[in-house]
């Protein structure tokens, strides 16, 4: 079992003066739901994702050696080519919290340089992918310092690191599905950080397609801080954390036989209970909008109809992710143009589909 310390380095080996990397990491779309956690940043339920393609953070990572040692870090925030001061403090947070892990960071002013390749406030959370991306570039870093470092340790590394900017980042190091979350049927799970699933996936699931519909792009009445922490005192939080064991053991068994109204009975539910969780807090809040309903009755209907395997979850948010597989996308495709794209803001949606994990450019 590893603990943190693991990942507390030793002595390092090499220097370097200056450089830089660049790295992409993908957004990923939950299965099973992490909401509610521990002290930093462990989850109170494992939850798996699947990793996603085009929506994804580029993040460019400059160094440079300083002359004296500092007590301060040191860095610049650039989004899309321009200084970005409102994103300083979350990286600031994410440095003081990684430290102990990564402790040449006060050695070196950073320049961080950064953009997705999803329009900017889409309501599409960029936290999982953009702490993703920055912990890849700090693995690069750490890599040349520890040239003996093995790729388990690297990418193991980085999802700990990615976990510790935003939960659910961890899931957008590596590829296809991911869990997170100590599982006793799921050898290697932990707490700590996101690993692949390690048992058969059927082909079914291969390449299954996302479709993102942006219901509603505005800022979030409450953030996802606020709603896991909700979860503390919450009157169902220990029958849900039971749940989503129960339920992640089932994806097990439906990955292997492709079972896809099965898995459309889970993934549906764990949507909506997320949601339920959040109308059950105290303060209790909603953050599903009159078109977030409207596209999940469209689907049942049209689901119903077809017996199409097409259904949908949710994030911390209002957009809805339609999610099928590759075989049927021509037909669901013709159904969110005909009849679900009028509940989108401006009409818009983002065609996704299962991806590789972070990638090095
Ligand atoms: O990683 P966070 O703290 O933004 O939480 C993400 C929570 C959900 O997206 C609602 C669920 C999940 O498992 O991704």
């Amino acid at each position: 079992m590893f603990t943190t310390t693991d990942f507390i380095p030793k002595k390092y080996t090499s220097t370097i003066e200056n450089g830089n990397f660049e790295w992409s990491a993908p957004s990923n779309i939950a299965l099973v739901k992490y909401w509610g956690k521990k002290d930093n940043q462990i989850p109170a339920n494992p939850s798996v994702s699947f990793t996603l393609n085009n929506c994804k953070t580029i993040t460019k990572l400059g160094f440079e050696k300083r002359t004296s040692s500092e007590t301060n870090f040191s860095f610049d925030l650039l989004f899309e080519g321009k200084p970005k001061e409102d994103f300083k403090p979350k990286i600031q947070k994410f440095l003081e919290r990684i430290e102990v892990y990564l402790p040449f960071l006060k050695d070196y002013h950073f320049t961080i340089d950064t953009q997705n390749t999803f329009p900017h406030s889409s309501g599409i959370a960029s936290s999982a992918s953009g702490m993703a991306a920055l912990a890849m570039n700090f693995m690069s870093l750490e890599k040349v310092l520890n040239p003996e470092m093995t790729d388990e340790y690297f990418y193991q590394k980085a999802s700990f690191l990615a976990r510790l900017g935003s939960g659910s980042a961890c899931r957008s190091v590596k590829g296809n599905v991911v869990v997170w979350g100590s599982q006793a049927n799921i050898a290697g799970s932990s707490d700590l950080f996101g690993v692949e699933f390690p048992y058969t996936i059927h082909e079914n699931f291969k390449n299954y397609q996302d479709t993102i519909l942006l219901v509603d792009k505005g800022e979030k009445q409450v953030s996802s801080t606020v709603g896991h922490d909700l979860m503390h005192n919450h009157p169902y939080a220990e029958r849900r954390f039971a749940q989503a064991h129960e339920n992640l053991d089932q994806l097990i068994t439906i990955f292997e036989s492709g079972n896809l109204d099965e898995f459309i009975k889970v993934v549906e539910s764990e949507a909506l209970t997320l949601h339920a969780m959040m109308m059950t807090s105290m303060p209790y809040f909603i953050l599903m909008k009159p078109n977030t309903l409207q596209i999940i009755n469209a689907i049942w209907k049209f689901r119903n109809e077809t017996q199409i395997p097409v259904c949908f979850t949710l994030d911390a948010g209002a957009n809805v992710h339609v999610l099928y597989p590759e075989n049927v996308s021509e037909k669901v495709l013709q159904f969110i143009q005909s009849e679900l794209v009028v509940f989108c803001q401006n009409g818009q949606y983002i065609c996704d589909h299962i991806g590789d994990g972070a990638m090095e450019r």
